[in-house]
């Protein structure tokens, strides 16, 4: 169910009469919380950090909350209770707020100062990793330009990742990023001088990289639970994979030096795996509107736990569903989504982890709308879209993170 009619019930008419300056204190809340992650000056949407345009645009703020197109859709916290879903949904309170400032005129008090620019979420970090130099992509003809950066930890013991977070530079040409692991050479080029001044490589990584976090526009970071992290090698080697995408003019003129900033644990009681579920073949036929996919893997090892889900599809995706699916044939909820934005990927944190039982599995199905009538429908007319890394094709992942048991 889209939550399009909640906002309709809410009795405005019983607040308190307010100062234009509490209006707009309090709307500036909301924006700032829901809306700014995206709606910010460089970033994916239209900036809302200038007060006389966020006051402009107030109208249709509440037309795009009330049609349910805005925020985007999200994980449901019927599902499952997250961490971090403050800020997935409008509740009815940040409804009514955003609509009695709208209602009356949408002013702008001077005393709330413009947000800061969007930083790092959760720096301070132990090590900020950046690609060697400044990047300017060389888009091919279907927009794409796939180019990794060789990122050295320089630890000399075997240490724990216990969060990260990507630091994205020129936001507007970054369709998304992945963090590898390598060990030696594995995946390099041997041609490659000096792999952490970047190199051309493919949309799939290469064999012998372990994936280890990713962003998608929208993405949050991912801070795995006190004592509890992902082992990485002494002097480990990550690899910054960026996946560049030209989807406006001027786009090649734009250089980026992207990274990700880390934290890390000389030791942890637990260790933290990433299962990446999902199937990697399929072909979704040209207009189907609801075309389902899915994939499961068993994971009946007693005490392990789920920590939470990172959803991922292209831009057709209409719905996404993780469960675990009990040996009785009873199931837990992990992640549900009807409706899909390819500009909000979030890391969906589970409030308490979930921990499997013998013979569970985890299933993940991912239906997509390949019709014409999707709005976000690149192809007229519509065509048969393979499973792959490139914009054009389609991808059904829930990357999902394990923690062991005790
Ligand atoms: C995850 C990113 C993201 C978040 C969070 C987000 N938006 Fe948007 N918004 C976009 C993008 C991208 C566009 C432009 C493309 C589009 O319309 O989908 C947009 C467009 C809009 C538009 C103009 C087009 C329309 O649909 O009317 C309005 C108004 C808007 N957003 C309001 C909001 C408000 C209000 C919030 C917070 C309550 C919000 N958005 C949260 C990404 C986001």
């Amino acid at each position: 169910m889209l939550p399009l009619l909640v906002a309709c019930v809410t009795p405005v008419a019983d607040l308190p009469a307010q100062s234009d300056e509490t209006l707009w204190t309090d709307a500036r809340a909301v924006l700032d919380v829901n809306c700014a992650r995206c709606h910010t000056a460089g970033g994916q949407a239209p900036s809302f950090d200038d007060a006389a345009t966020a006051s402009s645009m107030a109208a249709s703020m509440v037309a795009a909350v009330d049609a349910g197109r805005m925020p985007p859709p999200a994980p449901e916290t019927s599902c499952a209770p997250y961490e971090n879903s403050d800020t997935f949904t409008l509740d009815d309170a940040e409804i009514a707020t955003l609509r009695a400032w709208a209602d009356a005129g949408a002013p702008t008090g001077a005393a709330v100062a413009d947000p800061p620019p969007v930083t790092a979420q959760s720096a301070p970090f132990d090590a900020e990793l950046y690609g060697g130099q400044p990047y300017t992509p060389s888009f091919g003809a279907d927009g794409n330009d796939y180019r990794c950066f060789l990122l050295p930890v320089g630890n000399e013991d075997a240490v724990f990742l216990t969060g990260m977070e990507a630091l994205v530079d020129a936001l507007p040409i970054v369709h998304h990023v992945v963090l590898f692991e390598t060990s030696g050479t594995t995946g390099i080029p041997s041609d490659v001088e000096d792999p952490t001044q970047g190199f051309a490589c493919s949309g799939l990584g290469a064999g012998g990289w372990e994936f280890l976090g990713a962003w998608a526009p929208g993405a949050n970071p991912v801070i795995f639970p006190e004592g509890t992290g992902m082992k990485l090698a002494r002097n480990a080697q990550l690899i910054l994979q960026m996946h560049y995408f030209d989807s406006f003019e001027g786009a090649d003129q734009l250089s980026d030096q992207s990274g990700y900033g880390v934290h890390l644990a000389d030791s942890v009681e637990r260790r933290v795996e990433q299962y990446p579920i999902g199937p990697t073949s399929f072909t979704i036929p040209a207009g189907d509107s609801a075309y389902v996919v899915d994939d499961s893997i068993p994971a009946g090892d007693p005490g392990l736990e789920v920590l939470g889900v990172w959803p991922h599809m292209h831009v057709l995706g209409a719905g996404f569903d993780e469960r675990v699916v009990h040996s009785d044939g009873s199931e837990s909820c992990l992640l549900h989504q009807d409706g899909w934005n390819f500009h909000n990927q979030v890391f969906a944190k589970l409030s308490t982890p979930l921990r499997l039982q013998t013979g569970d599995s985890l299933s993940v199905s991912c239906t997509y709308d390949n019709s014409a009538s999707n709005p976000q429908q690149p192809k007229d007319p519509p065509e048969d879209v393979p499973f792959g890394e490139e914009t054009g094709n389609e991808m059904c992942f829930g990357f999902t993170y394990v923690v062991d048991a005790e």
